[in-house]
Order: C-alpha cells, then sequence, then structure tokens
C-alpha cells in the first residue's frame, strides 16, 4: 500500500468575493523511499499540495491517506499528532526560531513528543548536526549562519524524529546553485541511508536531475507525471 495516496483532491481558497481553485483534482500515489520532486510553475499549487500532505492544510474535497491514515476523517488534535510523528517540514524560509542556537533548533521537535531523556534527546540532536556537517557550530544561532547552514539546520530538525515522510517546499530557492547542490546532495545521502521518503518542490529544472521521479502541475493539476 502506498505511503501516501491522494484521490480527487481539491482545494479552494476563498479571497474576499471570490473562490481561488488551487488544486483541481490531484491523484497521487507515494511510497515509501521515494525522493520525488513536484515541479511546476509559481502559482500552481505546489505549496498547497505539500500543507495537505503535510498536515499543515486540509482539501476542501478529495482522500488524503498518508501511513493509513485517513486524514479527512481525523480531529485536529490527531492530525498534529501524524504530523509530529510521521513527517518532517523543511520550509523555503527555514523557518528555525531565532533565539534559539543550532543544537536546540535541531532538539524542539523532540522536546515537543517529550518521550526521551534530556540526555537522550540531546545525544539524537548532535548526531544529526553531525550528518548535515554542523557540529562545530551547534552553539551559533540563525542570524551568525549562512543560508546554507540554515538550511541544513532545518534538515536536521526535520529528520530528529526519524519520519516516515519530508516534506521540503522549494529548500534551494534562497540558496546560490552550489549551496542549493550541496543541500540536494545531503538530502539524497539521507534518503538512501535512513530510507525516508523525500518529497520536494522546485520551479528550477536543475534541481530536476535528483529526483528519481517527477510529478509535473500545473493549474492545480498533474500534467503527465
Ligand atoms: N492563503 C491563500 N489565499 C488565497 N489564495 C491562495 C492562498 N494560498 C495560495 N493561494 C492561491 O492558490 C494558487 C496556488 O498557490 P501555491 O500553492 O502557493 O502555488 P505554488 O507554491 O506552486 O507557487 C495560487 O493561485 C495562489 O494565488
Ligand atoms: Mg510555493
Amino acid at each position: 500500500m502506498a505511503l501516501i495516496h491522494l484521490s480527487g483532491v481539491t482545494k479552494d481558497y476563498q479571497l474576499g468575493e471570490t473562490i481561488v481553485p488551487a488544486l483541481r483534482g490531484i491523484d497521487v500515489s507515494i511510497h515509501k523511499g521515494e525522493f520525488l520532486s513536484i515541479i511546476g510553475p509559481s502559482g500552481s499549487g505546489k505549496t498547497t499540495l505539500l500543507n495537505i500532505i503535510g498536515c499543515i492544510d486540509t482539501a476542501s474535497d478529495g482522500t488524503v491517506i498518508i501511513a493509513g491514515n485517513n486524514v479527512t476523517r481525523l480531529s485536529d488534535s490527531e492530525r498534529t499528532s501524524l504530523r509530529l510523528y510521521k513527517i518532517g517540514f523543511i520550509f523555503q524560509t527555514f523557518n528555525l526560531i531565532p533565539v534559539l542556537d543550532v543544537i536546540e533548533n535541531i532538539e524542539f521537535p523532540l522536546l515537543l513528543m517529550n518521550r526521551e531523556s534530556r540526555d537522550a534527546i540531546r545525544r539524537r540532536a548532535m548526531d544529526l548536526a553531525a550528518a548535515v556537517g554542523l557540529h562545530s557550530h551547534i552553539h551559533h544561532r540563525p542570524a551568525e549562519l549562512s543560508g546554507g547552514q540554515r538550511q541544513r539546520v532545518a534538515i536536521a530538525r526535520a529528520l530528529v524524529t526519524n519520519p516516515d515522510i519530508i516534506l521540503a517546499d522549494e529548500p534551494t530557492a534562497n540558496l546560490d546553485s552550489q549551496t542549493g547542490a550541496t543541500i540536494l546532495e545531503l538530502m539524497k545521502q539521507l534518503n538512501t541511508t535512513e530510507k525516508t521518503t523525500f518529497i520536494f518542490s522546485t520551479h528550477d529544472p536543475e534541481v530536476l536531475q535528483y529526483a528519481q521521479r517527477i510529478i509535473k502541475i500545473k493549474d492545480g493539476k498533474v500534467h503527465d507525471s
């Protein structure tokens, strides 16, 4: 069974008097371990789709099944819990907590889960900091880091809970192309070693060479994926 299954998913945004159809019937199945890219021009619905898969937003219609859970039937708190335990999110603008240092940012989701000792949490965060090449920067705050380093923190934070799925919304959009390539190599390496499913959106054709499968979206619909 697919790890992620969407059928007939639509999303309409209400903008004053008008309704903006962001997704117009998406049917997609994604399997465990895929390294998949969603590509489409600006405004095509990439962020909306990732937010729905990531349980940050809900579909207007259709069915969304994530790791065997029919998301449409879950309560808000069940959906929040699914997101915390199964999904890591990497945002275009990193979304780090400015007052926390690198290691504290990476630990944050584990502290929310509150199921391990502080020592165990620190050890796991240190392992991830090392895995993304930031072991010598653990006490820096986000403002003291380059864009590429911030994105590495965001990747480590997304991975720290060992989620089944990592979603990355244009993860290289705010990076120069060399740094972007390094970040994608790192994601690919983690996909191979940890078997984590990665889904990343982009509108940059150069980023596509890294993808194992590509889903093209345009005007809220899938085109020849
Ligand atoms: N919060 C919102 N309110 C109204 N319209 C929105 C909102 N978010 C996105 N949209 C619209 O939905 C469509 C898809 O947007 P989005 O998913 O952000 O596309 P992409 O990420 O591919 O650029 C666009 O027409 C956008 O203007
Ligand atoms: Mg977007």
